[in-house]
């Protein structure tokens, strides 16, 4: 089915260079979030009514393409609509219409909206739209819903060409419409653009349907604030947090703890096992995913990370790393991309990881720096102990065999391995590779007698 976004508008009201449908909440552009909720509603030939600066960054920002009709200049709302359909094929059937900067509409309010126009039979007269209408708190810069004594839709009235009496309605137009896309063509024409904003305005398309005899019919959402257009930042801050409130019932539902919802931050693209654990303060975002059983936070910001079953994370920041079963981060710890940590590892305070995978049951418990690195299993990297994986020019490679003991203070100059079971003493400065079962202190480090 065929669905109209209009996100031409200047967006004025933003101050910014970013076109305002892009500004992302909850991790995803505004118009992500309208595409998934119309995707959810079977609206799946979509075009946006765009400017060309939206169109230049819009395909980059989603990350997919879609339809585009530039409207240049932006005459108004009924002047977005003319310039998508004159370069659309007429087509039968139903056209949504709704803007990009309502974000929080959901699919459910879409296929309600797609039922109404549906033909209901019974020879009344013919359907021109149907329309979400929404009552709000006052005051509201939402367009009115004039009704007549019998409770028909007979018009919209805008703010700014209101009469007092109009304004004090509280009935508002959402701005999400099903037209006839054959009446809809029809009356288009006939928009003028002699009103307060001097703009060809979308919702004089039914006064003018009404005045022909056809019927507009109202679906009033029970929820105004599924309904919130974001003019500016303010609003985009209010949006956000409704739409995070929805994403934290959403998981309480399934079966996750957040203890302080006010303070947790989820992103869309977030997914949680049941009885995890989610302490105060803390963000999950982009593509995080967080296994049965485990607790994150407080304090703690995960950014496209994979953590296993059983793990306890704390006041830390991991970005794009990889956490198997039962490991524990924290506090103050900071994994950068490419960390990859297997079952039981152990990372404890100011401990730093880049790109470095360490085996199973390893642990780094306080203050080191392991960066472009493979640890093997039960490796013990001691406090203050360092990878020198950077010589100035290159980034080099540390290997560590399984139960090798990587002392207090050691610095491995890389390129470097050290073997199964090795050992570097306290304050150790490695620069030559540790064969399996041998002992080095001192700098350069010197191997020790075997034991005896
Ligand atoms: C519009 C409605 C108003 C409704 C409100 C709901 C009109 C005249 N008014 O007002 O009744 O209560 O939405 O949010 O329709 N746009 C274009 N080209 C243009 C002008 C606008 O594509 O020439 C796009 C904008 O980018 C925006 C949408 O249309 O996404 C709505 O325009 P906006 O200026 O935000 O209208 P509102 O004043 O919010
Ligand atoms: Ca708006």
């Amino acid at each position: 089915m065929r669905a109209l976004i209009l996100a031409a508008g200047k967006g004025t009201r933003m101050k910014s260079a970013l076109p305002k449908v892009l500004h992302p909440l909850c991790g995803e552009p505004m118009l992500a979030h309208v595409v998934r909720a119309l995707d959810a509603a079977g609206l799946n030939d979509v075009t946006v009514v765009a400017s060309p600066e939206l169109c230049a960054r819009m395909d980059k920002t989603l990350g997919r393409k879609l339809r585009t009709v530039i409207q240049e200049p932006q005459l108004g709302t009924g002047h977005a609509v003319q310039a998508a359909l004159a370069d659309l094929a007429p087509g039968e059937g139903p056209l949504l219409v709704c803007s990009g900067d309502m974000p929080l509409i959901t699919g459910e309010l879409l296929r309600g909206v797609l039922a109404a126009l549906a033909p209901q039979g019974g020879g009344g007269p013919r359907v021109a739209c149907a329309l979400v209408t929404a009552r709000m708190p006052m005051p509201s810069n939402f367009g009115r819903i004039v009704r007549d004594g019998g409770g028909r839709v007979r018009a919209i009235v805008e703010v700014r060409d209101a009469t007092p009496e109009q304004l004090a309605l509280d009935e508002m137009n959402a701005g999400i419409y099903a037209f006839d896309e054959g009446l809809l063509r029809a009356l288009l024409p006939r928009l003028s653009n002699h009103n307060a904003q001097g703009e060809y305005y979308l919702t004089d398309v039914i006064a003018l349907a009404v005045a022909d005899g056809h019927a507009v019919l109202p679906v009033l959402c029970a929820d105004y604030r599924v309904t919130l257009g974001i003019n500016d930042r303010v609003e985009l801050a209010a949006a956000r947090r409704i739409m995070n409130a929805r994403l934290c019932e959403q998981w309480m539902r399934e079966g996750v703890t957040i203890e302080d919802p006010e303070t947790t931050y989820l992103e869309s693209g977030v997914k949680l096992a049941r009885d995890v654990t989610i302490l105060h303060n803390t963000a999950l975002r982009g593509r995080t995913q967080v296994g049965e059983g485990s607790s994150i936070g407080p304090d703690s910001e995960l950014l496209d990370t994979s953590v296993g079953e059983r793990c306890l994370i704390g006041r830390s920041v991991l970005t794009e790393s990889r956490l198997g079963n039962d490991v524990r981060v924290g506090p103050f710890a900071h994994l950068r991309p490419g960390a990859d940590l297997a079952d039981g590892v152990h990372i404890g305070d100011y401990v730093e990881l880049k790109n470095a995978r360490l085996g199973k049951g390893s642990k780094a418990n306080h203050l080191a720096y392991i960066g472009d690195a493979e640890l093997g299993s039960n490796v013990n990297f001691s406090a203050g102990a360092i990878t020198c994986n950077y010589d100035g020019t290159n980034k080099n490679r540390t290997k560590i065999g399984d139960d090798a003991f990587i002392g207090t203070n050691s610095s491995l100059v890389a390129p470097i391995e050290i073997g199964e079971g090795a050992l570097t003493g306290a304050g150790s400065v490695v620069i030559r590779d540790v064969a399996p079962g041998e002992r080095v202190v001192g700098n350069p480090a010197r191997a020790l007698p075997p034991k005896t």
